[in-house]
């Protein structure tokens, strides 16, 4: 059975009622449910997962990487920081797909850089609470 994290990052526990205009009013449980039906339909195990620290979210991509899981990652700020989450997707032999709610490009110039996308194998941003799902898709037609 394929197996799916989906590991998200600091102030996404917010989702709803966090800047609704930027990230709309979708939550994390709701983000949850619709992964979680999605993978049920394909077969696959889905691990959903949240934190605001940034060495929990090295931890869990090591793990993934250990039990050969896809990742769905939205690192939240930590994209645009953290050399240490570049480090630990390259260390593991899976697939990463950057996921951002909002449009990251159309907004400060603080977050048009990532250090996720260098050592991702995509990135889906700006469609919402909808990008998780296609980011979902496009994880699961690329691991057939
Ligand atoms: C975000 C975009 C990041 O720039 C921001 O820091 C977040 C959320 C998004 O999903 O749009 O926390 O990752």
């Amino acid at each position: 059975m394929k197996v799916v994290h989906v590991l998200n990052g600091p102030n996404l526990n917010l989702l709803g009622t966090r800047e609704p205009s930027t990230y709309g009013t979708a939550t994390l449980k709701d983000i949850e449910a619709a992964l979680q039906k999605k993978a049920k339909a394909a077969k696959v195990k889905l691990v959903f997962r949240q934190t605001n620290r940034e060495g929990e979210l090295v931890d869990w991509i090591q793990e993934a990487g250990a039990a050969k899981a896809g990742v769905l990652l939205n690192a939240g700020a930590y994209t645009h920081t953290s050399i240490a989450l570049h480090d630990a997707i390259r260390a593991i032999g899976v697939s990463v797909i950057e996921v951002h709610l909002s449009n990251v490009f159309a907004r400060e110039s603080f977050r048009h850089h990532s250090y996720i996308s260098p050592v991702a194998k995509g990135v889906i941003c700006g469609f919402g609470a909808a990008s998780y799902e296609l980011a979902f898709d496009a994880l699961i037609s690329h691991l057939a």
